[in-house]
């Protein structure tokens, strides 16, 4: 492949004003160096060819708009002006991007602009997942802003990706004084728009219910999501979108905004007085500060900025591709993900060598390719109240230790995977009594306890070392492919005695940072495991676990007709191959409801496929309906977990769901149509497919053939008659002729 170079071909500078045009044939995004040398923000959306300076903001007197003191005339003040990074404490009363307190006590900081670099590529973020490209595929803009003392440096960067509609930002404030600073908020990215004809859409939830869409418009005033929790969380993932209110899946146009941190965030989102809009993504700086001393940076994490002109869909095709080709880094980002068989809801604590045993030749029998032992195989973990911590085999539930187990699947051509929640520590555990000041608390305070379990402070290199080290041994000497890190409660006393009364506010983001560091050198070891995110399902479902883990325990609630909602929003911003999706029993465990086997499959097949229960339970005709999903996954998996995912009928929206697979050389393609309540003399609905070839002939299900624009613009009856609550069916198209 020829590597064109990159230079001036993405960022185009010019002089007289100073801009600055990222643009690929996608997107555009325009800053310029303003009056007083302040960085502005001009223009960000559909490319265009060239920007001539139309976008510079007016000059127009406000009231109670302060200007700086030495000029003349009342047109300009920082109060209005969109900017690229505002300062603190000065004229402009809207939200911060930074706040610093300075060794005098103040708080005002305002930078203007001093230099430019561009590169080919993009540089990695010391410490932190970010994405990456090679330096044919992107370029990165950085300009260093000053602070008017001279104080501080400040380094916004810029990446712009040559074949998406994707900009990456992140900021890095070094302090350049004589003494130390106190970093108290610094966001990875704050953008100024004078259009507002806007709503914003979230990703919110709760455990087992998690990344519900949630469309309202912008109103004058604050609106911030967030998540204090120390994890990204169930209850607002780090992501958001501000979109044209007629937005649909296929139209409009979009803005999405995803951080790549798993820790507390925050977005803000304000509309002026004048219906001007600022959105800011970042660190939570809810109990947060950072000692910056001389010569020493603080670097933001990355926020991704995508943009979409044809709505929601192009928009998260744009995200799943970045995420694959340019955030997973594990060498299993591009491969297909074996079916597993997970004994979690099979067997919970109750279990023995032999128990297991059967319970992998049964899933061997079934077509099932990794057994995936969860939950209770160390310490004395018979209940969640024991042993976290404790990474040693519980040799009364398996005398004989790991390996045979191991090697009972390998012998079977299976692969062996394990459970370790290494984040955390029971009381009871011999790690406990060892080390009880390794846990996350203040000393002398009552503490809070979930779960019965309390957190390991990771921003401790020992504590890490001590993971690794017992990890390590694990997973050498029960040889695995396979492990589900797990992490069960959230953060509370957030407080590590070994740190001074001032570095408190640095626990939190010193913990993801030890959480990183503890990932980056476990998957360096041991690039051969597949590694899956998981935080009481999927709560710390993000882009900065994505970098090391390529795939997710999407939520612990299995239940399909659920499960509908929770992948649609999952959807919208991660690729359908980093979300695990599992056929559980029924009555589902968490909501009690009955719903055919055939849905129960098409919807975990709508992710990477597993199960999540005991087989030896199956009756014989679900085992042979198993082994008919199992076959058929097999023959789709490619597709499915690789090919473009169309959303097709909006759950949130309806009382149905559908969406579809469609592969790259549009010759194949599989939808899946889920009736989520049935009605009598139900109204006939129609499903129109999308993506395909118009004047290809496809087969529809080896029944009938038609043209690509028939099926999408006419489209065809999914469902003709009631086969109950929870019916589905299944398409699949294959190129003719
Ligand atoms: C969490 C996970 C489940 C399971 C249990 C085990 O809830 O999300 O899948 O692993 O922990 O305790």
């Amino acid at each position: 492949m020829t590597k064109p170079s990159a230079k001036s071909e993405l960022i185009e500078v010019s002089s007289n004003p100073l801009t600055f045009h990222l643009h690929n044939s996608q997107v555009s995004y325009v800053l310029g160096v303003e009056d007083e040398n302040i960085l502005a923000h001009h223009y960000y959306g559909k490319a265009v060819d060239h920007y001539s300076n139309l976008r510079r903001y007016p000059r127009l007197m406000r009231h109670f708009a302060p200007s700086p003191e030495d000029i003349e005339t009342r047109d300009f003040s920082l109060s209005t002006l969109p900017q690229e990074f505002p300062g603190a404490g000065g004229a402009d009363y809207r939200e911060p991007g930074i706040v610093v307190q300075f060794p005098n006590g103040s708080r005002t900081v305002n930078f203007t602009y001093d230099s430019y670099t561009i590169s080919d590529g993009k540089p990695q973020l010391a410490g932190l997942p970010a994405t990456f490209a090679q330096e044919y595929e992107a370029q990165t803009l950085t300009v260093k802003l000053v602070e008017s003392d001279a104080q501080l440096e400040l380094y916004l960067s810029y990446t712009i990706f040559r074949d998406l509609p994707v900009i990456t930002r992140s900021t890095r404030v070094k302090n350049l004084g004589q003494q130390p600073v106190q970093v108290q908020r610094l966001v990875s990215f704050s953008l100024d728009s004078p259009d507002n004809e806007l709503n914003l859409l979230q990703l919110n939830g709760r455990y087992a219910q998690e990344r519900n869409v949630t469309i309202e418009p912008l109103n004058t005033g604050i609106k911030i999501l967030d998540s204090k929790r120390g994890a990204s969380g169930h209850t607002q993932n780090p992501f958001c979108a501000l979109i044209d209110p007629h937005a649909t899946e296929f139209s409009g146009e979009v803005f999405g905004f995803c951080l790549v941190y798993s820790g507390s965030h925050k977005s803000i989102i304000q509309m002026d007085g004048y219906n001007q809009v600022r959105i800011q993504m970042g660190i939570n700086d809810q109990n947060f500060e950072w000692w910056l001393e001389p010569q020493k940076s603080f670097q933001s994490p990355e926020a991704v900025l995508v943009h979409s002109e044809q709505g929601l869909n192009s928009m998260s095709q744009s995200f799943h591709e970045l995420f694959l080709n340019h955030l997973m880094k594990s060498k299993y980002s591009h491969q297909t993900r074996p079916i597993l068989l997970n004994n979690w809801e099979a067997t919970y604590f109750n279990f023995d060598e032999k128990k297991l045993q059967d319970i992998i030749a049964s899933s061997h029998d079934l077509g099932i390719e990794m057994f995936v032992l969860d939950d209770g195989w160390f310490g004395e973990r018979d209940a969640p109240n024991s042993s976290l911590g404790d990474w040693v085999v519980d040799r009364k539930k398996l005398p004989n230790g790991l390996k045979p187990l191991s090697d009972y699947c390998h012998n079977l051509d299976m692969k062996f995977g394990l459970w370790f929640e290494p984040e955390m520590i029971s009381v009871k555990s011999k790690l406990y009594q060892n080390h009880p000041d390794w846990v996350l608390e203040v000393p002398g305070q009552r503490r809070s306890i979930d779960r019965s379990q309390f957190v390991l402070n990771l921003g401790r290199a020992e504590v890490r070392d001590y993971l690794l080290e017992r990890m390590s041994y694990i997973i050498e000497h029960a040889d695995l492919d396979y492990i589900k890190w797990d992490m069960n409660r959230n953060m509370t006393e957030v407080y590590d005695a070994k740190l001074s009364a001032s570095e408190q506010g640095e626990v939190s983001h010193r913990y993801i940072l030890g959480l990183y560091d503890l990932l980056e050198r476990l998957t360096d070891k041991y690039p051969d495991i597949l590694f899956e995110s998981c935080s009481g399902g999927g709560g710390r479902y993000d882009a900065g676990m994505l970098y090391y883990m390529p795939q997710t325990w999407t939520s612990d609630n299995t239940d399909a007709i659920a499960r509908l909602k929770i992948q649609y929003g999952t959807s919208l911003v991660y690729p359908v191959v980093s979300m695990g999706a599992h056929v559980s029993a029924v009555p589902n465990e968490q909501t009690g409801r009955m719903t055919p086997l055939r849905t129960r499959g098409l919807v975990a097949s709508s992710g990477d496929l597993g199960y999540e229960l005991n087989p030896l339970n199956l009756l014989e005709n679900e085992r042979q309906e198993v082994k008919l999903q199992v076959k058929w996954y097999k023959a789709h998996r490619r597709l499915i977990q690789f090919g473009k995912l169309y959303r097709l009928q909006n759950p949130f929206e309806t009382t149905r769901a559908a969406w579809m697979f469609v592969s790259d050389d549009k010759k194949e393609a599989v939808a899946m149509y889920f009736n989520i309540f049935s009605e009598a003399s139900s109204p006939l609905h129609m499903l129109n497919f999308v993506g395909l070839d118009p004047s290809q002939k496809y087969s529809i299900n080896g029944k009938y053939t038609a043209y690509g624009s028939e099926l999408m613009q006419i489209g065809i009856y999914p469902l003709t008659q009631n086969d109950g609550d929870f019916d589905s069916a299944v398409f699949e198209l294959k190129a003719v002729e």
